[in-house]
């Protein structure tokens, strides 16, 4: 579904979920702007126009506890599809993951990543997954990152075309996610987010923790060696909030 101006994507998205019943996977809502577009812990992500806002529905896991795998799916699918783009410049651009669901061009915020559970009259469990892709107009989202777009990476395309893209490589991430379990996206997004012992800083509720990257647990919590020692932030609380099966005591925001 297309439209010029929604508040939200992934709102919209929710609604007609929540409200319409009747839904599957790979149902997609996009607009040119929004109103009201929401980042992650209540942020705002402002939508100017000539950028991706797409928000795609994705059948949650029956173990609601792995939903938040679906944000590195999605993170890995990003990556890989800003590869597949022409570029009209000769200089790869280094493109990152940064946890948990954040993808970086040379250190600087280029997608930004929301998902949301959300769930049908019939009682099943949905990720409504929210991305924006900055293509052209770069606004200054609350964000540790400075942002940066595609377009000053030489590549020149279209929402369109981005979609197209993209919607081929999440697809074809779920599926190995499906067959092969999270060990194939893990191992995908290390390949892409922060050099083992490199260091890094996670916004907080409480304050940034800085630490060096230890690595990615096998449920997409982030492993850090901080100096008053380990510590295990669980992507989980940080996407969806504590759960049942993430006890919040580990709970920490990013
Ligand atoms: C973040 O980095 O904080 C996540 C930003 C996610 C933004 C996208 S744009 C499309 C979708 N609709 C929204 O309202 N948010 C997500």
């Amino acid at each position: 579904m297309t439209f010029d101006s929604l508040d939200s994507t992934n709102a919209a998205l929710k609604r007609i979920v929540e409200l319409e019943g009747d839904v599957h996977e790979g149902l997609m809502v996009w607009a040119a702007t929004q109103t009201a577009g929401r980042g992650r812990q209540g942020r705002v992500w402002t939508s100017p126009r000539g950028n991706v806002y797409v928000s795609i529905l994705v059948a949650a896991p029956p173990e609601i506890a792995r939903a938040p795998e679906i944000g590195f799916v999605a993170a890995v699918a990003v990556q890989e599809a800003i590869f597949e783009l022409p570029r009209h410049n000769a200089a790869e651009p280094k493109v990152s993951c940064k946890w948990p669901n954040d993808i970086l061009i040379n250190g600087e915020k280029v997608c930004g990543i929301l998902p949301e559970l959300a769930t049908d009259d019939s009682k099943r469990s949905w990720v409504v997954l929210g991305i924006g892709i900055n293509l052209q107009a770069v606004e200054l989202n609350p964000s540790a990152y400075p942002p940066t777009a595609l377009s000053l990476h030489g590549v020149d395309t279209t929402p369109a075309h981005v979609l197209t893209v993209l919607t081929r490589s999440l697809h074809k991430w779920l599926h190995h996610w499906r067959e092969q379990g999270f060990a194939a996206i893990r191992k995908q997004w290390t390949g892409c987010g922060p050099a083992v012992g490199s260091t890094v800083a996670v916004g907080l509720p409480e304050g940034a923790v800085t630490g060096d990257f230890v690595g990615l647990d096998e449920d997409g919590a982030l492993l850090l060696d901080t100096r008053k020692g380990k510590r295990r932030i669980v992507a989980g609380d940080v996407l969806f909030g504590a759960t049942p099966d993430s006890p919040a005591g580990e709970t920490v925001g990013d």
